[in-house]
């Protein structure tokens, strides 16, 4: 693991939660919840990526985490790049980095990637200038570290605690980098009752998420949880994706109302997007009253903020003088 502090442990890069301790990461949320405004009210303007170039590089699809890198750099000030990674120079035969050192001439100062390759984040710290910093926005299934940040923020903002809290992980956790992630914060910071649930062939191997119970019936699984997160089945990282039966699983592991009454009367429904409705999740559940997805969407807007701001403030210190 590279580390992803500078000498006088200021956060330089964040492509893992690995290492983070609980302070630096309730440090974070604190910071998040100074930043996060809700639907209606003014949007946090703030001068803390004044004079920062942020490159977005996605070589894989996303809506949610794209935008809300995109909205809080620009919310602190940030000049930004989002660049079409899909007909970019990579698809003609330039390397990535290349792409990086291109962009690294026209001063840009935060990478920001997305990519289907485990890593790539770590080979960019590798090879950036000291005074670049690299962010994962997820890499394959290994980690999205900011997700796993918004998870944490969100379940926060309702249960103020995290030991005691029991939290089920449901669907397609063996491909899962938000699964990864999200369980990794939750440990960190005190739930020890994490459950996966899943059909064995989407279960993670034996030696990961040290310490995580596991299920392979959503009704054993979801028994008295606080908190139930649903997954997506990511076909795309599957080689026999064909063969699976979207109505064959919602009946065998959706989320539906009836099964979520047999969590706790007030558990939190999480889902970090997209999701398929009817084949991991009702929509009467996705919508409902426990349903906190959209909250996790406006909370991964603060959470963004409040990495780049840390980051910023380390990057002022290594930039060359004029
Ligand atoms: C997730 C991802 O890309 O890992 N989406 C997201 O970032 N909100 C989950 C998924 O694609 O299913």
């Amino acid at each position: 693991m590279r580390s992803q502090t500078d000498g006088a442990g200021g956060l330089k890069h964040l492509i893992s939660l690995d290492g983070l301790t609980r302070e630096s990461i309730t440090s974070i949320l604190d910071r998040a919840e100074s930043y996060r405004r809700f639907p209606g009210q003014p949007a946090y303007e703030g001068r803390e990526l004044a004079a920062v170039t942020l490159a977005n590089l996605f070589f894989e699809p996303s809506t949610r985490t794209r935008a809300s890198f995109d909205l809080a750099s620009r919310r602190l000030g940030a000049h930004v790049l989002n660049l079409e990674m899909q007909s970019s120079s990579r698809v003609k035969g330039e390397t990535m980095l290349d792409t990086i050192y291109t962009l690294e001439a026209m001063n840009t100062d935060i990478f920001v990637i997305r990519d289907s390759e485990a890593g790539t984040p770590e080979f960019l710290i590798d090879h950036v200038a000291p005074h670049v910093s690299v962010i994962s926005a997820g890499e394959a299934h290994v980690s999205h570290p900011t997700q796993g940040l918004l998870d944490v923020l969100t379940i926060r903002a309702h249960r103020r605690r995290f030991a005691g809290l029991k939290v089920a992980i449901v669907g397609d956790i063996k491909h899962s980098r938000v699964a990864r992630s999200t369980a990794r914060a939750l440990r960190t910071l005190g739930t020890s009752d994490v459950r996966l649930v899943a059909p064995e062939s989407l279960l993670p191997a034996e030696d990961e998420f040290q310490g995580a119970l596991r299920f392979t019936r959503i009704e054993d699984g979801i028994d008295g949880a606080d908190v139930v997160m649903m997954l997506r089945i990511q076909k795309e990282r599957m080689a026999q994706a064909a063969s699976l039966d979207d109505a064959a699983y919602f009946r065998t592991f959706g989320l539906d109302a009836r099964r979520l009454k047999l969590a706790q009367p007030d558990v939190l429904v999480m889902h970090p997007g997209p999701m398929n409705r009817g084949v991991e999740i009702s929509s009467d559940v996705a919508d409902g009253p426990h349903s906190v997805i959209r909250e996790q969407v406006n909370n991964g807007v603060a959470v963004r903020m409040a990495v780049l701001a840390a980051i910023a403030a380390t990057l002022t210190r290594h930039r060359r003088p004029l």
